[in-house]
Formats: C-alpha cells, structure tokens, sequence
C-alpha cells in the first residue's frame, strides 16, 4: 500500500481528497494541528464525518503544524513518515482574503511550503503535489496560460501574492520531475448534494441576502425589494468549479503524471458560469426583486446606504466578478479525459445556497454524503 502525507485534510478541499485517495488505493496519512479540539479528536470526527468503513482501510493520523520546520512532528512520527511515505500532497493553506497588517498570510502560506519541500526533501519522496491556486495569476486579464507564474502582475490581495511565492519557492527547490502543482479556481460545494465546508466567495453574497431577507418587510408572495445596482455585466463569466471535481482531478493526475514537458495544471471551468446565473439562483432562493446589473464601472457615486453595506460586505469578493479572466488548460485536459466535469449551473446554485442557509452559513457543521 502506497502512503501519501496530507495537509489540509480538515479543510474544505482536503477532506475529499481524504476519500478519493483511499478509493484510488492509496493511504492518506493525515497532519492535523490542535485547534478546540485535540488533533486526535479532530481526526476521529473526520473519518466519522467522511463515514469511512471502520473495517476498511483508514487513514494514518499524524499530530503536526505544517508552520513548524517537519510540520512539528514528533521524531517517532518524523521517522515513520521517512519509511512509509512515498509522496507528500500539500493543501494547507491559510486562505483569506482580507490582507493582515503583520503579513501573517504572506508568512504562514510561504513558510509551511518551504516546510513541505525539505520534508519532501529529507524523506527522499518522490512526488511533491502542491494545491495552489489558479489566481496566482493575479490581476492578468486575457488568457492565462499554465506555464506562466510570476510576470509582475499586481494582485488583489496578500494570499494571492503569498500562493505566487510559495509556488515559486516549491519550484526552485523540488526537481520539476517530482513536482505537480494543482491551480484551482474558485471551489464552491459538492456538485451533487451542493454542501460546502467553506462560505468565502459566492456564499459571502448569499449570506448578505440571507440577514436583509430575514429583516426585509415582504408583500402577501413574500417577496421584498432589494434595489441594489451590480457594478458589472451580468454575462461576465466567473471561474466556480465543484469541491469533488477538484478533488478528482488532483488525485487523477497525480496517479497518472507523467513528466513530459508540463508539471502545471489549471483546474479550471471549461465552462464558466454567468453572473446572470448566479443572481437567478439568489432571487429564486430569497424571493426578492429590484437588483439591476448596470455594467462594469469603477464605483457608484451616488450609492444609497442599502449599497454601501452591500459593497463594504463582499468588497474583496465582487473584485472577482468584475473581471475573472480565461484560463487555458490544455495540460490538465490531456489527464482529465475520463473525469466528469459538472457545470456549475443556476440549478447546482441553488442547491448549494439552500444548503448554506440550512448550515447557516457555516454556524451549523456541515453533514457530508458519500457520494
Ligand atoms: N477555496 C478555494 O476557493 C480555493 C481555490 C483555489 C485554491 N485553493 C487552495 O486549496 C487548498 C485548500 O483550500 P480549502 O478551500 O480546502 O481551505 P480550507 O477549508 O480553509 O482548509 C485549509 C486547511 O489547511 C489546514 N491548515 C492551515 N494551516 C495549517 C497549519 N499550520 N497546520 C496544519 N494544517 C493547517 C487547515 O487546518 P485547520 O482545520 O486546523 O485550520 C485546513 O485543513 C489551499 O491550498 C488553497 O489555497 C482554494
């Protein structure tokens, strides 16, 4: 049986990959930190959570920090991972997107990668995955090709900036044959149950209609007016891929990777979905009218104070709608063949807005299904 060392098992993406790499064979051995619960409880809610087979094969837990040099684990767990190990997937991350005065971000985000490849290094592993992210790309606007990584672009904020540095860090100090980085775009929830564990993005905007809907006065329909003006286009494309998919993805192309001339790959929608699409589902969720897209524009200048709480809410997130580029992603379609990709759709919106209000935006555990 082949070990795979896990970061960011407890998080939104990486508890799919918990699962996935166990259907594909592989034994996940899992670095989970203390947080109010001990790492130990942590790991057993996991596997409950993720509803494993307790007679089946399960994951290895591993009590660490990835901030520490060795990701803080003990030597008796150091010297186990050195026999056992054969690759390292990386997907913690601090993943935030309002910027810290102290550069914590920038800090956390740069250190645990340079923690992952001299673990790599020192455990002679022999395939480093790294989970960045496809907006490593910054503010390009065009068509952003895989190959490309730092061309002095101005990002929007410092985890952005702190993904850029830890893949060029990975880059510089892991043999390029060994590494494979992963670049999703925006992950949102499961694309068949529409669960999430995580309500960044278009949950931010969901939850703000969510609180005016619950104060709103509504007519006998139960509809409410909510005049607020879109500063850009409604067929502006946004980048939302599946948190399964993702997953899939990453552990598909880790199991087939071949070397050739690409270790980079864009987990991208070939499809993106419409800002009209997203503003459907909200209304069918939330029984509302009076929302206007008015076009790109810098800013309002005569906003009314529905607007200002409006954009000082999902400020750092409208950003992205305003001009979400075109990834290319020819090296990730040449292993993604067999994958089946779900279109994040108005229909999947909706779902996974019901199910972020039923969680109450994240107040509530998410439940999660066996797929
Ligand atoms: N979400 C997105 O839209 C998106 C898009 C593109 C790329 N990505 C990338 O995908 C990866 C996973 O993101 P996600 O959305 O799953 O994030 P997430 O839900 O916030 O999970 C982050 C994970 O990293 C772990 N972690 C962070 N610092 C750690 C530390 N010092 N020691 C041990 N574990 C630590 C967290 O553990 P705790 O539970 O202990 O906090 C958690 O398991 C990240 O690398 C992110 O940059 C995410």
């Amino acid at each position: 049986m082949t070990h795979v060392l896990l970061t960011g098992a407890t998080g939104h993406l990486g508890s799919y990959l918990v699962r996935d790499l166990l259907s594909q064979g592989f034994v996940p051995a899992i670095v989970i930190r203390d947080a109010q619960l001990s790492a130990e409880e942590r790991f057993r809610q996991l596997i409950a959570d993720l509803q494993l087979d307790p007679n089946g094969t399960l994951p290895v837990f591993i009590s660490g920090d990835t901030a520490l040099p060795d990701f803080g684990m003990s030597p008796q767990a150091l010297d186990w991972v050195r026999h056992h190990c054969r690759h390292l997937m990386h997907s913690a991350a601090t993943v935030q997107f309002n910027n810290s005065p102290s550069n914590e971000i920038m800090r956390a985000n740069t250190n645990t990668a340079r923690h992952a490849a001299d673990l790599f290094r020192s455990c002679r592993m022999e395939k480093l995955v790294y989970v960045s992210t496809a907006y490593v790309c910054g503010r390009r606007s065009g068509t952003i090709y895989e190959g490309e990584l730092d061309l002095d672009q101005p990002f929007r904020n410092d985890y952005e900036n702190s993904k850029m540095f830890a893949e060029k860090l990975l880059r510089s100090s892991v043999p390029e044959e060994q590494l494979i980085v992963v670049r999703p775009a925006i992950i949102v929830g499961d694309s068949t149950t529409g669960e999430t564990r995580q309500f960044h993005s278009i949950y931010r905007f969901a939850q703000f209609t969510s609180i005016l809907a619950d104060a709103a006065s509504k007519d006998a329909n139960g509809q409410w007016e909510h005049n607020v003006r879109l500063t850009v286009s409604a067929d502006k494309p946004l980048n939302l891929v599946a948190v399964d998919w993702v997953s899939a993805a990453t552990v598909e192309i880790f199991k087939q990777f071949k070397h050739e001339r690409f270790n980079t790959f864009h987990l991208t929608p070939s499809e993106p979905t419409r800002l009209r699409e997203i503003e459907a589902a909200l209304q069918h969720c939330f029984n509302y009218f009076g929302v206007t897209f008015v076009g790109n524009m810098p800013e309002l200048t005569d906003r009314s104070e529905r607007e200002d709480f409006f954009y000082g809410y999902v400020s750092s997130y409208l950003d992205y709608w305003r001009d979400d580029p075109q990834f290319d992603r020819r090296h990730a379609d040449q292993y993604l063949r067999d994958i089946h990709e779900p279109r994040i759709d108005e229909e999947f919106l909706k779902r996974t807005f019901r199910s972020a209000v039923a969680k109450r935006f994240g107040k509530l555990k998410a439940q999660r299904t066996a797929r």
